[in-house]
């Protein structure tokens, strides 16, 4: 994978060395949470694995892990969201990639998982990894406060990824108005449900588990909205200037395809600043959390300046 941070020195390596570090540590606990791939029947299992543990940079994950360290929230609960969240975001892409949807080949730099399993058994991995990530969801562990907690988790991880204001209701509209016209606020709408409602909900239902005050869960809430947007931005971006080689997957499709995008509408550099001042933004609402918030903060600036 390319390196994606170009600030200082110092800088580039601790976030770097933060992210390989959580990521090693969710995609340990992915494969304990995750049924064997000789469970019977084996073939969905096998999907479903290949496609999680493809690669991947496990954003959503670890936004949720260092949302639960700057509030001091339980790790080991924690996690439980996490590998959710990477399972949820899997199946999105894996259901994005199909004939029907994007025809994409490549994901994660290998066969997307329709082109290695068929579309039959990729529909049903995408729909076993959601279920298995809500089945765990049901099985963090429980004391005093957290059956009430992990049910407003729920309902608000629902919302996120549904058909009212949700990654489905995103999905829908950049199909639908693929090849039309469409303003700013179109696409402003389609990137924030299909992806930067998801990107919120991992940051607010981590902030949310841990059992912060609702004042501060509004600025979380705030922050991951606008990461989120931010974080699509730079996937337009980057699929008009990266390569299959850093992306793991196919640049130049969303032109062919007339997709909604920012680089479309406001041009490369008018998007990029976009999205940097999005990220600006969110670190100002998360100033409340002080030194706490540092890896946080690192963490939006590297969506902003990722290059893969
Ligand atoms: C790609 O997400 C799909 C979008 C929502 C833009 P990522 O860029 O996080 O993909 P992986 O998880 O690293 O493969
Ligand atoms: C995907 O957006 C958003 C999802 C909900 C998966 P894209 O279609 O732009 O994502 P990539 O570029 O295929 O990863
Ligand atoms: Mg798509
Ligand atoms: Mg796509
Ligand atoms: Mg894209």
């Amino acid at each position: 994978m390319a390196a994606g941070v170009n600030r200082s020195e110092s800088n580039r390596f601790e976030i770097r060395d933060y992210l390989d570090a959580q990521r090693k540590e969710v995609d340990a606990q992915l494969d304990t949470f995750l049924p064997p791939a000789e469970t019977h029947p084996r073939i969905v299992h096998e999907a479903m694995r290949y496609s999680v543990f493809a690669g991947g940079k496990r954003v959503r994950p670890i936004l949720a892990v260092a949302t639960g360290e700057a509030v001091e929230g339980d790790r080991e609960i924690i996690l439980y969201l996490a590998c959710a969240l990477e399972l949820i975001h899997t199946y999105s892409l894996i259901h994005d990639d199909l004939p029907a949807m994007d025809d994409d080949d490549y994901r994660r730099g290998n066969l997307t998982c329709h082109r290695k399993y068929g579309e039959g058994i990729a529909i049903l991995a995408g729909n076993g990894l959601m279920t298995h990530a809500f089945r765990l969801l049901t099985e963090i562990p429980e004391n005093g406060e957290m059956q009430k907690r992990k049910l407003a988790v729920l309902n608000r991880l629902c919302t996120a990824i549904g058909t009212e204001g949700g990654v489905i209701a995103g999905q829908v509209l950049d199909l639908t108005t693929q090849g039309k016209e469409y303003t700013a606020q179109d696409v402003e709408y389609i990137h924030q449900a299909k992806t930067g409602a998801f990107i919120q909900a991992s940051v607010s239902c981590s902030a949310q588990l841990s059992g912060v005050d609702s004042g501060s869960l509004r600025r979380f809430e705030t922050f991951g909205a606008r990461i989120g947007l931010a974080f699509q931005i730079v996937d337009d971006v980057l699929d008009l200037t990266s390569t299959t080689a850093d992306l793991g997957k196919t640049p130049g499709k969303d032109l062919a395809e007339e997709k909604a995008t920012y680089p479309a509408l406001f041009g490369i550099s008018e998007s990029r600043r976009m999205a940097t001042q999005l990220v600006e933004e969110a670190i100002l609402e998360i100033g409340f959390l002080g030194e706490r918030g540092e890896k946080l903060a690192e963490l939006a600036r590297f969506i902003s300046v990722r290059r893969f």
